[in-house]
């Protein structure tokens, strides 16, 4: 199968999963419902389940157990969105080319969204059995707990707000996209890989620092699009970074330099999956798909 194919298979069984795991529009609050489903399932490239299901196949994990724990990871990523596009944050009215959750519904409805998604995404990751051994199973769940809090995606939100206007070094750019993009990236790839046979800590070091790497590409790509891509094509509205004073590996080295980097760092992350041979060719396919996307 081709990697257009794979990937679309991996779509439409993450956003079945997702529907099964969402709570049903019929139950009240309806609203609150409704916008939630409207986050999470309208749209959206789906790398990071397709990246837990390409992990999976390093330990031959179940691609149905694997479903189920991408979808926890996507949840919180759709509700990082809602909040990143809040008023308070980034003030986006556009996300995945519609308009963006509080703009569609209200504020207050956008916020609970992100608060409802959080939580049902550790209810799905402690209600569903994920693996025979129930350690691994908690250490799925504290996995994706650091990644989201202020030690990963939210800290690195901070850092961006507070960052607003002012001028970072790469090292400093460096930790506020590997927290804010890439935390959740890695721990999409460890939550995969977790999923099927005994990890050994080698494994686990290789696809920590793919996910590392991979992360962190994904997000000087997202600086590179928003500098370089139309809006119709990013279903996003292009250009704000340098509109609000956001530091970004753009703004930092220029448009050439960072898209050299995001090169480099693929070149890196391929570099460790050289260990796997065949099984990594997922890893491989959405690494290069990471760097090499238009949108
Ligand atoms: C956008 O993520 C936000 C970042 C972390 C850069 P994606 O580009 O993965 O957004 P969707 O899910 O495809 O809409
Ligand atoms: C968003 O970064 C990171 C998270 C949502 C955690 P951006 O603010 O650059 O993402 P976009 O460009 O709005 O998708
Ligand atoms: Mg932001
Ligand atoms: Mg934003
Ligand atoms: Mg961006």
């Amino acid at each position: 199968m081709d990697f257009l194919a794979w990937s679309a298979v991996g779509q439409k069984c993450i956003e079945a999963t997702l529907l099964t795991l969402l709570p049903s529009l019929d139950a009240a609050p309806q609203q609150l419902h409704e916008a939630m489903h409207y986050a999470v399932l309208q749209g959206g490239k789906r790398v990071r389940p397709l990246l837990a299901f390409a992990a999976g196949e390093l330990t031959q994990a179940n691609p149905a157990t694997v479903a189920v724990a991408a979808s926890a990871v996507e949840m919180i990523h759709a509700y990082s969105l809602v909040h990143d596009d809040l008023p308070c944050m980034d003030d986006d009215v556009l996300r995945r080319g519609k308009p963006t959750c509080h703009v569609q519904y209200d504020e207050p409805t956008a916020l609970l969204v992100g608060d409802a998604l959080q939580s049902l995404a550790f209810q799905v990751l402690a209600e569903n059995k994920l693996h025979v051994d129930q350690s691994v199973q908690l250490k799925m769940v504290r996995l994706l707990a650091a990644a989201s809090g202020s030690r990963g995606m939210a800290g690195g939100q901070a850092i961006d707000l507070e960052s607003v206007g002012e001028v970072l070094n790469l090292e400093q750019l460096e930790f506020m996209h590997s927290h804010k993009t890439g935390a959740i990236i890695r721990a999409a790839c460890l939550l995969g890989l977790y999923c099927g046979q005994t990890v050994t800590p080698a494994t686990h070091a290789s696809v920590n620092e793919f996910g590392r790497l991979i992360g962190l590409a994904f997000q000087v790509v997202d600086d590179v699009l928003d500098a370089e891509a139309s809006t119709d094509t990013l279903g996003k509205t292009a250009g704000k970074d340098l509109e609000q004073g956001k530091p970004t590996y753009v703004s930092a080295m220029g448009l050439d330099k960072s898209k050299t980097l995001a090169l480099q760092l693929r070149e890196e992350a391929m570099e460790i999956l050289t260990e796997f041979g065949d099984r990594a060719r997922r890893l491989r396919e959405l690494a290069d798909f990471i760097v090499l996307r238009k949108f």
